[in-house]
């Protein structure tokens, strides 16, 4: 046997691997140019984008986590920003942008601190302590408030919707969303909690943003079920039936002779005898509206609307049990449960016309714990821009109100927290007192880009802010945007829940953390060759724990 090296194969042909330092690099790079389509976005003069999809489909929004999500990336670190966004999202609501600009600003900064031969996990490690620490921070920094501060509350919705294209509408829409939040807001264990789905946003074409109203009560998409009720129902009292309300089918194939018209109308007078049966139950109860999440037999219908009683078949589960909430009422199992106490009430139930769809709207529930936000719209994308802010809205007040702690904005907190930060750094000393001091600027980014984005100039008003910060008493000095000139943020008006800021620490601090960890990048598809291999670092960090924070 000849002593011919045989190839051993371990990846599929076509693989492509990348590593050390170019593994990074070219992880850094894809990071970076996904930070630099979205940091126009930051702030209340950031820019809109207009996304259109492979389908021709159009989006404009400002909306850190859409753009992300609509982007379709392909790189896979690019990938994991998108992921930030979504986690931000789903966690807090607001903060997309601001979250992905500082992930994409923490892996700048460690790649110069990568140039200078710092070990990525020393820089994971300092991210990991500067991250802690900035917690800290935040914390001590908050504001405490109640979770009745309507006052407070809107303030804090004011400012999310600000930085949105509708500004102009974000005082009504910050009323719609705070009176939605404290109406549906709970205590439980002596905590306030708050479920936003309990607030339904039904949006429609037409008319204008301003006429978008807070319905105390629930809209639901649908028509009432036959032309001779009444439209109208004043001191409704309503059964909320998970029921049919027709003949029930046999589960088995029967047959039945019928050998007379006689038995012929036998048979239909008991079927519509069940039927009659049904109806009278349900108007003995007092009920005047029936709001069923099943079908109900045309007879049936017949027979309600003789009766005046108004009824809406095919009622989605969550409207159902939205309406639930709203009315007070139960949702009975069978028309045989159905009973004075198990009804629900509201002022007014109605069927009202927008355009071409007719909507039944319960109005004016006594203390509903679910209520509708309709948002009204020149056009499709003003009234999906309005829904994706509105939602940032409810949120940041849902956040402000179950922690009960608030930041002022216009980058004061991070400036203040980059600048302790600093003071920690040198407490820490060694290597990753780089990694921190690397941290505290990356954080400085923000009100850098708020300032940058509005036209200012980003160095004097870094200048200024840093100097401002370096006196007591000055910890909410940022940018305001609309003076175009450093101030007291909290004066301003400008307050944002502590929940996003925390957020957006944690989710960019583990997103570029993992990055930075990733030292080797094998792709099985790829069809292009490879890089050359490992720029001084020869898979030297492949024995790093997995996973980290
Ligand atoms: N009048 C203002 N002047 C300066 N900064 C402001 C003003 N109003 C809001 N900001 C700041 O703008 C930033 C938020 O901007 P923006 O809403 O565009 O991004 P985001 O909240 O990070 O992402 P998204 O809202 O897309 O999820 C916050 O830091 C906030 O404090
Ligand atoms: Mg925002």
């Amino acid at each position: 046997m000849s002593e011919a090296t045989v190839p051993v194969l371990i990846l599929k042909e076509g693989a492509s691997r990348t590593r050390g330092r170019d593994a990074q690099r070219n992880n850094i790079l894809a990071a970076k140019i996904v930070t630099e389509t979205i940091r126009t976005t930051l702030g209340p003069q950031g820019m809109d984008k207009m996304l259109v999809s492979g389908m021709g489909d159009v989006v404009i929004t400002n909306d850190g986590a859409t753009i992300m999500k609509e982007l379709d990336v392909q790189h896979p670190a690019a990938k994991m920003l998108v992921e930030v966004a979504k986690s931000q999202d789903n966690e807090v609501g607001d903060g997309t942008t601001t979250a992905v600009v500082l992930a994409g600003e923490l892996l700048t900064k460690a790649e110069k601190l990568l140039d200078q031969e710092v070990h990525p996990t020393v820089i994971v490690e300092g991210y990991k302590k500067a991250s802690e620490k900035a917690l800290e921070i935040l914390q001590d920094l908050a504001i405490d408030i109640q979770p009745d501060d309507e006052k407070m509350l809107k303030l804090v919705a004011v400012t999310a919707m600000g930085t949105k294209s509708l500004s102009e509408s974000k005082e009504h829409f910050a009323t719609l969303a705070t009176k939605a939040v404290m109406q549906v807001m709970e205590e439980r264990d002596g905590k306030t909690v708050v479920d936003i789905d309990r607030v339904k946003v039904v949006k429609k074409k037409g008319e204008s943003l301003e006429q978008s109203e807070l319905v105390r009560g629930i809209v639901v998409d649908k028509e009432i079920s036959h032309p001779q009720m009444p439209k109208q129902v004043k001191n409704a009292r309503i059964a909320l039936l998970n029921a049919k309300l027709e003949i029930e089918k046999t589960e088995f194939d029967a047959k039945i002779n019928i050998n007379s018209p006689d038995q012929m109308k036998q048979f239909l007078d008991e079927e519509e005898m069940m039927l009659r049966d049904m109806t009278d139950k349900v108007e003995k109860s007092g009920a005047n509206v029936i709001f069923c999440e099943k079908g109900i037999d045309d007879l049936a219908l017949h027979f309600l609307a003789k009766k005046n009683i108004m009824a809406v078949k095919n009622v989605s589960s969550g409207d159902m049990e939205k309406l639930a909430k709203a009315t007070g009422g139960t949702i009975l199992a069978s028309t045989k449960d159905v009973a004075a106490d198990a009804l629900g009430e509201a002022k007014l139930v109605e069927e009202v016309k927008i355009g071409d769809d007719k909507l039944v709207y319960v109005r004016d529930c006594k203390d509903p714990r679910a209520v509708t936000v309709m948002i009204r719209g020149g056009s499709d994308h003003v009234v999906d821009e309005a829904e994706r802010s509105f939602h940032d809205a409810l949120c940041v007040v849902r956040n402000a109100v179950e922690d009960r702690k608030v930041v002022a904005g216009g980058g004061a907190p991070e400036a203040e927290t980059a600048k302790q930060l600093r003071e920690y750094a040198v407490k820490v000393g060694g290597r990753e007192q780089l990694a921190i001091e690397a941290y505290a600027e990356a954080l400085e980014t923000i009100p850098l880009t708020i300032a940058e984005n509005a036209g200012l100039d980003p160095i004097d008003i870094m200048v200024e802010i840093r100097s401002k910060h370096a006196e007591p008493g000055n910890k909410w000095f940022g940018v305001q945007v609309k003076t175009g000139k450093i101030a007291d943020m909290l004066a301003e008006n400008i307050i944002e829940p502590l929940r996003v800021k925390q957020q957006v620490i944690k989710s960019a601090t583990e997103a570029a953390s993992m990055l930075l960890r990733i030292d080797d990048v094998v792709s099985s598809k790829g069809t292009k060759e490879s890089g050359p291999p490992g720029g001084g670092m020869p898979g030297g960090m492949g024995g790093m724990p997995p996973g980290m924070m």
